[in-house]
């Protein structure tokens, strides 16, 4: 095929409605040393498409042709495709029976240790199949955009904690399927690299993935804000919601009210549970689990939050059963 030929057929099939002048100036500003003249490129634009008359209907490929009669038409088919971000946006599914550890809201470097331990101990206790890292892993401090202390910790410090960490996790479940949710904080890595570094995006040594260690230890990341579901339950965050006050009297309920289904979310560091019935007599039930982290931070000092986390036993149908859970004076409640 010539270069002018291969030239108008890619603007043929990205723009199979546009004039036929609108594509030989496209392709003569393109691309001037392939045409003799403009005129040149849109006898080839004509002729590609079939509408240089019947004789010459035999050099047009029939995808790139015009139903005969319809020529500048289209109606409104001439309307482009949108963009889409995320093509294959979807929830994760992880189905089948299993026993799920939920932890969230660890805030490296501001992890409880006694909260998390007891968290992990509990999960070893009851066979945990499953870790579910539900987002908030990484506090991710010194590259946020808000207000921060210099003096405080690097982030290279957080990432040796967290490759630490996800080392161990590893090595006392080795044969758990680990699952890395992003929640907002975990976020701010790509967000800092949007704004400051954007030309490093595409390189696999400066993901997320490669930085904190999860490629190390075969543990499947979860991006986009994707939901996650055990079986029946849908697992969030809690950040997706983003119009939930940030300090709502009841999360559980603020997750009922936004999505209708099954939820299990973190994101507040309070335990919380609601359950409605609907018209055709069908209870749906929500959870929030409480965090993993340190109670009082320098940015708010004075809160609510508890300590805890979920167990989700799910069977082979996707029947779940949720155990929300409270840390306290070092025990599971
Ligand atoms: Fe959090």
């Amino acid at each position: 095929m010539t270069p002018q030929k291969q030239i108008i057929t890619a603007l043929l099939k990205k723009f199979p409605y546009a004039a036929t002048m609108t594509l030989a100036k496209r392709a003569y500003k393109d691309a001037p040393e392939a045409f003799a003249s403009l005129e040149s490129a849109r006898s080839q634009v004509r002729t590609l498409r079939g509408a240089a008359g019947e004789k010459r209907r035999k050099y047009s490929p029939p995808e790139l042709q015009r139903e005969p009669g319809k020529a500048g038409a289209g109606g409104f088919q001439r309307i482009p495709e949108g963009w889409v971000d995320l093509p294959d946006w979807k929830a994760e599914c992880f189905c089948g029976a299993r026993k799920t550890l939920v932890l969230s809201d660890i805030h490296f470097p501001y992890h409880h240790k006694g909260a998390l331990v007891a968290a992990l101990e509990y999960g070893r206790d009851r066979g945990a199949d499953t870790i579910l890292l539900n987002g908030d892993i990484a506090d991710c401090y010194a590259i946020s955009r808000w207000e921060k202390d210099p003096r405080k910790r690097h982030f290279a410090d957080e990432v040796r904690l967290v490759n630490n960490f996800l080392k161990t996790l590893r090595e006392e479940f080795p044969k758990a399927e680990i699952i890395f949710k992003l929640g907002n904080h975990d976020e701010r890595f790509e967000n800092y690299m949007m704004l400051k570094a954007p030309e490093l995006l595409d390189v696999p040594q400066f993901s997320f993935q490669r930085i904190m260690g999860l490629e190390d230890q075969d543990i499947q990341l979860v991006r986009d804000m994707r939901p996650i579901r055990l079986g029946k339950l849908n697992v969030i965050h809690g950040h997706e919601f983003k119009v939930m006050s940030s300090d709502p009297v009841n999360p559980a309920r603020g997750f009922f009210m936004r999505a209708k289904v099954h939820v299990l979310g973190g994101h507040y560091h309070r335990s919380s549970q609601h359950s409605e019935t609907d018209l055709e007599g069908k209870v749906i039930s929500t959870w929030s689990t409480g965090c993993l982290c340190e109670l009082h931070p320098q940015y708010r000092p004075i809160n609510s939050w508890n300590w805890g986390f979920a167990f989700v036993d799910t069977d082979s149908k996707g029947a779940f059963n949720v155990s929300n859970l409270k840390v306290i004076d070092g025990k599971v409640y």
